[in-house]
């Protein structure tokens, strides 16, 4: 059986699967398209003998009247109904495992902007064009458009999902083999859409553990920054990444030039940052509304300095969130599912 599904990818030039769906949305396409190839090619072939042995031998000659019995059209009709059911019921039920996770899934949010998938862990982990997953443990994803409509595509996952602004849609996998997977935008969207594509990065499980804690270092002050920056809700209008929010992103905040409401200029150093979240109404970046509460009394001088290590970790304008590099992947040989 699976020679007959590898011979359907060789034919259609499908990338082996690599989800746990995969296979079985493949023996639907590959139903799909063979029946219908079939009974095309009977339409025609009938087209063909019906024109071949009733043409018109001599001028004036009627053509013989042809009627099916009941039950060929009987047959006929019931045989097609129900073909059509099935493939529905059986997608169906294909979308609904692909919409639906478990209960254990891990969560993943999943941000498209012009042009550049965004991945935000529920540790509070981020990366850009790379999604990092476990292999064999379902994800879900939680998705949306921050600007236009775009359409997160897998093809190794045979995983497709429009993403609309102000609308978020779940969608569930699991990986079954470690590797690289393209991601590819299937909306067009802009200029760069053919630039808008990621990857999908499967790690097995030794792999995974070890990168979460490369990518959330248990110690350094930043490290703790960026708890305390999630535990105290900063980064409901701070982003982390260069977005302009509610307030200013922390990337490239420190040491930069802020021009202020009233026109002064003051360099983003630790103590303007402290001030920042002590007196926040007072030295208002240009463009923004004076709407942040202040943090006199709630944060500690702990946490205000995590907070100003973290933003000064983000000093540079590009790469990762975190800072740390992926640890060199190995995938084990092509050996398929355990
Ligand atoms: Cu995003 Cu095309």
């Amino acid at each position: 059986m699976n020679e007959v599904l590898e011979l359907f990818r060789l034919l259609f030039n499908l990338p082996p699967g690599a989800s746990t769906v995969a296979d079985e949305i493949d023996w639907l396409h590959f139903s799909v398209i063979s029946v219908t190839m079939v009974m095309s090619a009977y339409v025609f072939g009938a087209v063909f003998w019906f024109t071949v042995r009733w043409h018109r031998k001599r001028a004036g000659q009627l053509t013989e009247r042809v009627e099916a019995t009941r039950l060929h059209e009987g047959l006929i009709i019931t045989g097609v109904l129900v073909t059509f059911v099935l493939w529905w019921v059986i997608g169906f039920r294909q979308y609904t495992k692909m919409t639906t996770a478990p209960p254990d899934a891990q969560t993943v949010y999943v941000d498209a902007k012009q042009w550049m998938w965004k991945f935000v862990y529920a540790d509070g982990r981020a990366e850009n064009d790379t999604l990092t997953v476990p292999v064999g443990k379902p994800i879900k994803l939680v998705m949306t458009s921050r600007d236009v409509i775009h359409s997160f595509y897998v093809p190794s996952f045979r995983l497709k999902q429009d993403v609309i602004p102000g609308r978020y849609v779940a969608l569930s996998f699991t990986a079954t083999k470690p590797g690289r997977y393209p991601i590819w935008c299937a909306e067009y969207c802009g200029v760069s859409h053919s630039n808008m594509h990621g990857e999908v990065v499967v790690l097995s499980a030794e792999d995974y553990a070890r990168w979460s804690q490369a990518t959330v270092p248990p110690g350094g002050l930043a490290a703790r920054g960026k708890e305390v920056a999630t535990k105290r809700q900063c980064v409901a209008c701070h982003t982390l990444d260069g977005q302009r929010h509610v307030g200013p992103s922390f990337r490239g905040l420190y040491g930069s030039q802020v021009v202020l409401s009233d026109g002064r200029h003051v360099l983003a150093d630790e103590a303007y940052l402290t001030r920042s979240m002590m007196e926040p109404n007072v030295e208002v970046v240009d463009g923004f509304k004076p709407v942040m509460p202040s943090y006199q009394g709630t944060l500690t001088p702990a946490e205000a300095g995590a907070l100003v290590e973290l933003i000064k970790s983000l000093r540079e304008e590009s790469g990762q969130a975190s800072g740390v590099a992926l640890p060199t992947l190995t995938i084990e040989g092509d050996g398929g599912a355990p």
